[in-house]
């Protein structure tokens, strides 16, 4: 596409698409394209998209019959689907939605910028490989949102084969990206002022390099000086090791928070999910990291209404809530996708049934929620400031460990790091008030 012209790009999903767009929105800039004020002013269009649920899918495609009239009025305009989307409908999309010029899967974001070079002659362009080469990007030229808080891929795909999930399809097989282009990257972002680094990946703590596995990397990651704060998302239970939990507890920049789904809380369940992990194994996972790392927050996510799940399955998982006592938990509806073999179970549980135990559920979440987060009262914590709490405070940012911390103060610059001693708390967040702290004393979570 000519230089000068504007792009606009609408996110759903995860915070690996959230990131795979920032990694599109560089290569789109590196051509000469200029960011958008929305999609009436831009040349191009670019959907970046989720598959996870029906609903996620639904929602892309309400999105495109809205663009269709834009398209109409200005056939000049180039539509595209980027993303699991694209990877789940394929050409499919083109049918369906004649107005859209370009179908990318997430494991081929890189040809972007050829297919738009071919775009004004060739309508109807699609990649959808899985390149294993996807995590071999330069990263330079990434346009971040937040240059103090940095997204970092560190594994792409899933070889795992969880009857319900889609992402197997969408993503394609496992692939760790090289340690040293990792470790370069974090040192340019730190560098250049970052303060944190997420790690990303669909099973982040699988990421192996020749002899390396996770642990190694939270340590090396960890000895990047300057770097003050590392999460990592989302860990699968049966690549969680001791290694791990040692490595969380000895490495202080390495944040005291773990989301570990577990899915279910009945064994029957999780066998047929194929999740390769029982119960017990969930708990002594968390068990043993709760003992290292006391004041760790935990949080996971969990589906209800899976196939053939009974009312005693459905109580397992709720008896999993009082063992695990989460400090957050995403749970969701189960909902049939193409390309799995849930979809083949032929007793799948009836939605009303399913929306009582998700309602059930999540209120049991609540009150667990409201009681685990009274530890924090009186506590003081170094919180990292996000911008204007939506509160009625004056600020708001997070702890290293992730809890959501409403504050009065004097208007800081945002991202700077205060202390904040907890004085009231709730079920999503908690609120305080600033505090100085006299020299040689610091906050739980200081550095
Ligand atoms: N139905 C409902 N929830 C799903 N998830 C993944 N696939 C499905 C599905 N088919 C949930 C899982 C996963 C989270 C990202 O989405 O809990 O951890
Ligand atoms: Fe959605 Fe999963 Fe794809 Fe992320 S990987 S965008 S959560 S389907």
């Amino acid at each position: 596409m000519p230089v000068g012209q504007r792009y606009h790009i609408e996110t759903w999903g995860c915070q690996m698409n959230a990131h795979e767009t920032e990694r599109v929105s560089g290569l789109l800039e590196a051509q000469g394209l200029r960011r958008a004020d929305g999609a009436r002013d831009a040349d191009l269009i670019l959907l970046n998209t989720c598959a996870v649920r029906e609903g996620a899918t639904g929602k892309v495609l309400t999105r495109l019959g809205e663009l269709r009239s834009l398209k109409e009025s200005d056939p000049h305009k180039v539509i595209g689907v980027l993303g699991c989307v694209a990877q789940e409908r394929g050409a499919e999309l083109f049918r369906r939605a004649p107005h859209v010029d370009l179908v990318v899967g997430p494991r081929a974001l890189a040809s972007v910028p050829r297919l738009l070079e071919q775009v004004r002659t060739t309508r109807h362009l699609m990649d959808l490989e899985h390149y294993t080469e996807s995590v071999l990007y330069g990263h330079e030229q990434i346009r971040r949102q937040d240059s103090r808080k940095a997204y970092l891929t560190v594994i792409e795909g899933c070889s795992k084969a969880c009857s319900y999930c889609i992402v197997p399809f969408t993503r394609g097989r496992e692939v760790s990206r090289p340690f040293a282009n990792i470790l370069s990257e974090v040192r340019y972002l730190v560098e250049r002022g970052t303060l944190e680094v997420e790690l990303l990946g669909q099973n982040v703590n699988a990421w192996r390099d020749g002899g390396r596995d996770f642990a190694d990397l939270l340590r090396e990651i960890g000895a990047v000086a300057g770097l003050r704060r590392i999460r990592f998302v989302t860990s699968h239970p049966l690549h969680f090791s001791q290694r791990i939990i040692e490595a969380m507890r000895d490495c202080k920049q390495v944040c005291n928070y773990l989301h570990l789904p577990p899915q279910s809380g009945s064994d029957r369940v999780l066998r047929r999910m194929k999740r390769g992990y029982t119960r017990r194994h969930y708990l002594a996972c968390i068990g043993a990291l709760r003992q290292a790392v006391p004041d760790v927050r935990l949080s996971g996510d969990i589906i209800v209404g899976f196939p053939g799940e009974t009312d005693e399955d459905f109580e397992a998982t709720l008896d999993l809530l009082e063992g695990a006592r989460f400090d957050s938990l995403f749970s969701f509806r189960y909902s049939p996708r193409p390309h799995t073999t849930a979809t083949e179970f032929t007793d799948q549980v009836p939605r009303a049934v399913q929306d009582g135990r998700l309602a059930r559920l999540q209120e049991r979440q609540r009150q667990i929620q409201e009681v685990a987060n009274r530890r924090h009262l009186g506590q003081i914590y170094e919180v990292r400031v996000e911008g204007p709490s939506p509160k009625g405070h004056t600020l708001c940012g997070r702890t290293a460990h992730g809890l959501m911390v409403h504050f009065e103060a004097p208007r800081e610059s945002p991202d700077s790091f205060v202390n904040v001693q907890v004085t009231r708390t709730g079920i999503h967040s908690v609120s305080g008030e600033r505090v100085e702290l006299s020299p040689g004393t610091s906050p739980i979570t200081a550095l």
